[in-house]
């Protein structure tokens, strides 16, 4: 029998650390399989997964700037992957693509059971309105966390996420120039890309409730400016997104091959090597 073929398709992608994860997890568990790194441009996206169709892939992982394409050419989306409006996971059928969002799902995973955090009735403050933020603001909201405010460069596109939500007692955007206005927050996620991009947007050091918890959902270089200040705001748990990717990446290997790998060792290896990590997937 052939190998399975996996793939990550992001654009850049030459840096992501899924075809190490995956690697590692099918040796723990025994899997048989191949998992590279595929480079594709926006507008070669379709082509370019077309063509790892037709050699023979039956999953794949989609990282930036792909996310929204790829739920688009799905012919059945999981509730978590309608919700986001985005898929992060593949999963190659006899008439097409399925997708799924694991984004959400990992990051609770990793915050509740890694760190320990008790998600439950927590003020919280997502920063972003992105593929990413749309990615994880449907699971926090179902891990219980209290009311959600969202603030956005763009404000419309704040708008347009708590729409989706549609729990307008509970999901509040608000202008990101107000953030000093909002009170403090148990929970401050940065899902921008802002780090990525150009400088990241100020924020006030009071931000952030006592024994209260930041979150970059990037991790390296990427998480830096914003785990600075997020210490600098003494913010009691300080936490980056590498759990939140071994987490997705567990939950996506769980779809494809039906069993859910141990993620502690793969966390750790990651974690001792953090310094070589540049980029976010
Ligand atoms: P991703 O999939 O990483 O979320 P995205 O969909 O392009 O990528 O979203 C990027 C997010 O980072 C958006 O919330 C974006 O704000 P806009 O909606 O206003 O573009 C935010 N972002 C990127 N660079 C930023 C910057 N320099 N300052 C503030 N927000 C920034």
């Amino acid at each position: 029998m052939s190998v399975q073929r996996y793939a990550v398709i992001g654009h850049p992608v030459a840096h992501s650390l899924s075809p190490r994860i995956h690697a590692a997890f099918a040796r723990e568990t025994g899997i048989a399989l191949e998992y590279t790194a595929i480079d594709a441009a926006p507008e070669d996206f379709d082509a370019v997964l077309a063509g790892f169709a037709a050699e023979g892939g039956v999953g794949a992982n989609i990282t930036l700037p792909h996310k929204t394409r790829a739920a688009q050419i799905c012919n059945y989306l999981s509730e978590a992957a309608q919700r986001a409006g985005a898929v992060n996971t593949l999963i190659r059928t006899a008439t097409g693509w399925q997708g799924d969002n694991t984004d959400g799902v990992g990051l609770v995973r990793d915050l509740t059971e890694r760190q320990g955090l008790d998600l439950r009735a927590r003020r919280t403050l997502l920063i972003g309105a992105g593929g990413a933020a749309r990615g994880v603001a449907p699971a926090l909201l179902d891990a219980g966390i209290g009311d959600l405010y969202i603030v956005n460069r763009t404000p419309e596109r704040a708008d347009a996420l708590a729409d989706v939500l549609a729990q307008p007692g509970r999901v509040h955007p608000r202008y990101i120039n107000d953030v000093g206005t909002l009170g403090n927050f148990d929970l401050v996620i940065n899902a921008t890309s802002a780090a990525r991009s150009a400088s990241f947007p100020s924020l006030p050091i009071n931000l952030v409730a006592p024994r209260g918890a930041a979150v970059d959902l990037s991790y390296g270089e990427a998480a830096v400016p914003f785990l600075a200040w997020a210490r600098s705001a003494r913010a009691q748990n300080c936490i980056d997104g590498l759990g939140m990717l071994v987490e997705q990446a567990a939950e996506s290997f769980q779809r494809w091959h039906r069993v859910r790998p141990e993620t502690d060792a793969v966390y750790a290896l990651l974690r001792d090597h953090d310094s070589l990590l540049v980029t976010a997937d």
